[in-house]
């Protein structure tokens, strides 16, 4: 995408960023959707979070964690759609500044990732279970929703106004108002005069028919907008918006954002394949973690990260920055990255043969080097096939070996790869088919 303007380019450029979800659910251990999912007392719950004190909390070593992961980017939740806020808002005293802890957790946690080098989003729940206004909507109680509207354009303003210099804003739980009820094109307007370099996710809000760009390429999902926003955000899975920039959010768990007791947690080289995979299809990943209710990192997110870290630090070249590499069948065996003139193979399954064949590279190969260790590999490139020679019979790391091709312009493939079977015109196969009868 040569397109993006030069103050977005930071973005693809870091491809893997931390999610932090957070707030006074994770001292319920139950994830940050429990007062809604186990429909609590909202007296009792609110009352719990006011005395909520997680002084466990140090932004400095979160921000650590995420460094030596290789993220380069961070989003914690400022509110969620609890109506807690982490910051020291003038909108209400629900607030982390205002009871128990005394603390601005976010004004701390900006501070530390910034010195860390790392950017800074903050993600802003428009919802808020707390407020009856909220779940009746505009319909049904136009002043209660237009006050409770003005209050998330106030609190959007403050965040936007008192902390520096914010690079991402991601906006949540627009359901079920659309954009125009929450009037998020006043909302982005002060968000681009506010910080004009900001990167706006796609979540402000259902945009109505008549609203929508028209033949626009993104599909709309619940509560997600085609036309706002600067990114895409699909949400579980990882899939290419075409035309604009994208980001998945995963959780590095089986299930929940927020804290919760007895999780599972995704080995290191699944989370690397969700990293791997986005950079193959040009894009980032938001990997989630949710702190416990002191507010310490779960030491299975520490270890996991860590690991990911020292894998970047060898084979990074193939994420930062990196292009859509899909260029030929690769699947058997992993997955490609594209940079410039380089194809990066970056191997999931290591099977300890000496050799290995890509298929459909029309691309000059001019070196092929085994980034996981240095070393140089003899190929014979004939017509289609490239094989790459030499590859030690044990794998060269736990996680993913990477193999450099430097190649003599940028990667293609040769017509009959182009497309996957399931793409393209399959008549193109007429002549292959034919030549065995
Ligand atoms: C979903 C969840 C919410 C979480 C968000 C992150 O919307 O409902 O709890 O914060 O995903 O993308």
């Amino acid at each position: 995408m040569s397109t993006i303007p030069e103050k977005w380019k930071w973005f693809p450029e870091a491809r893997f960023g931390l999610f932090i979800h957070w707030g006074p659910y994770a001292a319920l251990e139950r994830g940050e959707q429990v007062l809604f999912r186990e429909h609590l007392d909202q007296r009792e719950y609110a009352q719990r979070a006011c005395a909520w004190n997680p002084r466990g909390f140090d932004a400095r070593a979160w921000a650590r964690v995420a460094r030596e992961a290789g993220m380069r980017y961070a989003v914690m939740t400022t509110r969620h759609h609890d109506g807690y806020c982490l910051w020291d808002t003038a909108a209400t005293d629900y607030s982390s500044a205002a009871r128990a802890p005394g603390r601005d957790f976010i004004g701390e946690y900006l501070e530390a990732f910034r010195a860390e080098g790392l950017r800074v989003g903050l993600y802003y729940s428009l919802a808020d279970w707390r407020i009856p206004a909220y779940w009746e909507g505009p319909e049904h109680d136009p002043s209660g929703f237009a006050a409770f509207r003005d209050t998330v354009h106030a609190q959007v303003r403050e965040l936007l106004s008192n902390y520096g210099k914010i690079d991402v804003i991601w906006f949540d739980g627009a359901w079920p108002h659309s954009a125009a009820q929450w009037r998020a094109h006043e909302l982005v307007e002060m968000m681009r005069a506010l910080q004009p370099d900001i990167l706006i996710n796609n979540r402000l809000g259902k945009v109505d028919a008549a609203d929508r760009v028209a033949g626009g390429p993104i599909a709309e999902g619940v509560g997600h907008s085609a036309s706002l926003g600067d990114f895409g955000t699909p949400e579980h899975h990882i899939t290419a918006e075409p035309g604009r920039l994208w980001e998945s959010c995963q959780v590095s768990t089986w299930r929940l954002w927020g804290y919760a007791r007895g999780e599972r947690w995704r080995p290191a080289d699944v989370l690397l394949d969700m990293l791997v995979e986005a950079a193959s299809k040009g894009g980032n990943l938001l990997l989630n973690v949710g702190p416990d209710g002191d507010g310490v990192l779960p030491p299975e997110f520490v270890t996991r990260a860590a690991a990911i870290g020292d894998w970047l630090r060898v084979h990074g070249e193939a994420i930062y920055g990196s292009e859509p590499g899909e260029v030929c069948e690769f699947v058997t065996r992993g997955r490609s990255v594209a940079r410039g003139n380089c194809l990066y193979l970056i191997i999931r399954f290591w099977d300890g043969r000496d050799s290995l064949t890509l298929a459909g590279l029309d691309t000059p190969v001019r070196a092929a080097t085994l980034l996981t260790t240095g070393q140089a590999l003899e190929f014979v490139q004939e017509g289609d096939d490239l094989t790459l020679l030499g590859l030690p019979a044990a794998p060269p790391t736990d996680l993913f070996p990477v193999i450099r091709l430097e190649c003599a312009g940028p990667p293609r493939p040769a017509d009959w790869a182009a497309d996957r079977l399931w793409q393209g015109d399959p008549r193109r196969m007429t002549a292959w088919a034919r030549a065995g009868s």
